[in-house]
């Protein structure tokens, strides 16, 4: 084990016993523990860790060359090692003048060209110049994508719902299941309907196998010549774009150094754009570039994706914590857990270092999570009161997009508020008790009850605080999300941007397909039992 971590090991074991009560009321811990970025303010007053702690933290980091592989990832050098390229996300948010590299070129002409393409074709969508094959302006938009094809688009089309376009409805099929784009179909015309195939490498079985159905859909209904009124692209790949039959002037792309579930800044947000605006959607990217600043240029000790990553590492490595709950006290942001859970797991599950060595140290958290208040009539019983420490990310917006909320927003912030003080001060036996003395319960009573009564407390927590949830504050989220997620695999020492881990169940499902539609499978004896019997029930045919 590393000088920092047998440090931060030593000083670990110092804070048996230190509670958050005494935490949170130290002089000047908001001063060292809350930090902002404009509006967008992260509060780390209810963590268990002292200024002591992030000075250790800070050590490792410095151990880790946080700061140098960051900026090697900002200098566009290939930090996905194992794939060879770059991870220049914040080219696509790059608001500035300046260039910036990927692999040694200037990646900026492209990525503003791509930029005016999907600004041109939101106007056009939106001012109706742009008809499907029977002249009618388009309605609906359905995104047919999966992962970071998907993911990021869904996510933020959702978050930012109250900024939706008049007249135009966005959709996301991402499933193989035939179910969901059935669903989604069911109350749809192709008449008025566009899809946007988004994939990065126009290669995966779901995206292909749902646009081919969508495909059908509106031929059936349209003729074969509505293809090219009624289907755009989002790809790297325009050679299997053009296979599939869309035209390359309806392709919007992008780059082999974007990851994919780094990708809804790119074209793969072209459904947040044409749902949101165009505008709209380069004030989400705006937000985003601050905080690409703030990554890039801040000292480590307030940098707020370096703090949060490096507690991250913290609980993870020295406190056994292997889940982390994030809850969106935020009805529009449901679907951020799923979002970051392809952010941080995709990114940072892995076994081995980058040179190939096993990780010594647990590596990415499961993360989970709903939006507040509904986790609370669920799963918060065993946060407070599990046997599990689960470190907890509170996200909230200061006002409602919702006019005519009455007093159901302060609500909604009075309880995400209470969960975190809930966490953290918790309830002792003492307490418990006093307060059951109060109701009239005789010794006896009050002594079997009180156990069940007790909240353990100490359990951490971060708040995000931010005025409302605009496009700006939500790329501002996103982003920090992102460079947290790098900062823990920069500590941990992985590819933070490969994804080899998907492949082989990939391979096993083209094998074993063929039993699935007439002809022989091949897999394990479970695995063949299992087709024989999918097969006798006739699931696999219609
Ligand atoms: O299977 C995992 C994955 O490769 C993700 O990393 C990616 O976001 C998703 O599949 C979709 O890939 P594509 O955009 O190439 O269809």
């Amino acid at each position: 084990m590393s000088r920092a971590w047998n440090d931060l090991h030593a000083h670990r074991s110092k804070l048996d016993g230190v509670t958050l009560r005494d935490l949170v009321r130290a002089p000047d811990r908001a001063r060292d523990f809350v930090h902002t970025v404009g509006d967008f303010t992260v509060d780390l007053t209810r963590h268990l860790a002292t200024p002591d702690t992030l000075t250790l933290l800070m050590a490792l980091a410095r151990e880790r060359e946080v700061e140098a592989m960051r900026d090697a990832m900002f200098a566009g050098e290939p930090v996905n090692t194992t794939e060879g390229r770059a991870a220049m996300h914040m080219a696509l948010r790059n608001c500035s003048d300046r260039p910036m590299q990927a692999d040694g070129q200037d990646v900026m002409p492209g990525v503003r060209d791509v930029l005016r393409h999907m600004q041109s074709f939101c106007k056009s969508i939106h001012d109706g110049s742009w008809t499907g094959a029977t002249d009618r302006r388009i309605e609906n938009v359905v995104n047919i994508g999966i992962g970071g094809s998907d993911l990021g688009p869904v996510m933020a089309t959702q978050a930012l719902r109250p900024w939706w376009t008049s007249g135009i409805r966005a959709h996301f099929v991402s499933n193989v299941d035939p179910s969901h784009l059935a669903d989604t179909l069911s109350s749809l015309d192709p008449e008025t309907t566009l899809f946007i195939v988004a994939s990065k490498t126009f290669g995966t079985q779901e995206t292909l196998a749902n646009a081919h159905a969508a495909r059908r859909w509106v031929t059936e209904a349209l003729g074969s010549d509505a293809v090219s009124k009624h289907f755009v692209a989002v790809s790297t790949n325009a050679d299997r774009v053009r296979d599939f039959g869309i035209d390359t002037e309806n392709m919007f792309g992008f780059w082999d150094w974007v990851g994919g579930r780094y990708s809804m800044w790119s074209a793969i947000g072209l459904s947040i754009a044409v749902a949101i605006g165009f505008d709209q959607f380069e004030a989400m990217l705006e937000g985003a570039y601050e905080i690409d600043q703030h990554f890039r240029d801040t000292p480590i000790e307030t940098n707020i994706p370096v703090l949060l990553g490096l507690l991250d590492c913290w609980y993870r490595e020295c406190w056994g914590c292997q889940s982390r709950a994030v809850l969106p006290y935020d009805q529009h942001l449901h679907r951020l857990p799923a979002y970051l859970q392809q952010l941080e797991m995709e990114s940072n599950g892995k076994h081995v270092r980058i040179d190939g060595t096993e990780v010594t140290h647990g590596t990415a958290f499961v993360v989970w999570g709903e939006p507040g208040t509904n986790g609370q009539h669920s799963f918060h019983q065993m946060l407070h009161q599990g046997t599990t420490m689960v470190p907890c990310d509170f996200l909230v917006a200061a006002q409602s997009e919702c006019p005519g909320s009455d007093d159901r927003q302060a609500m909604l912030l009075a309880n995400c508020l209470a969960q975190s003080e809930a966490l953290a001060r918790g309830k002792t036996l003492d307490e418990v008790t006093a307060d059951l003395a109060k109701t009239g319960l005789d010794d006896e009573q009050i002594r079997e009850l009180a156990p069940h009564k007790v909240m353990p407390g100490n359990r951490p927590s971060t708040t995000m605080l931010y005025p409302r949830l605009d496009p700006t504050q939500l790329g501002r989220l996103i982003a920090l999300y992102e460079h947290r997620v790098f900062v823990q695999g920069a500590v941990w020492g992985i590819d933070s941007f490969d994804q080899w881990g998907v492949e082989l169940g990939k391979t096993l499902a083209g094998d074993i397909l063929p039993g699935l539609t007439g002809d022989a499978a091949s897999g394990d004896e479970t695995t063949l039992r299992l087709v024989d019997h999918l097969n006798t029930l006739g699931q696999s045919r219609i």
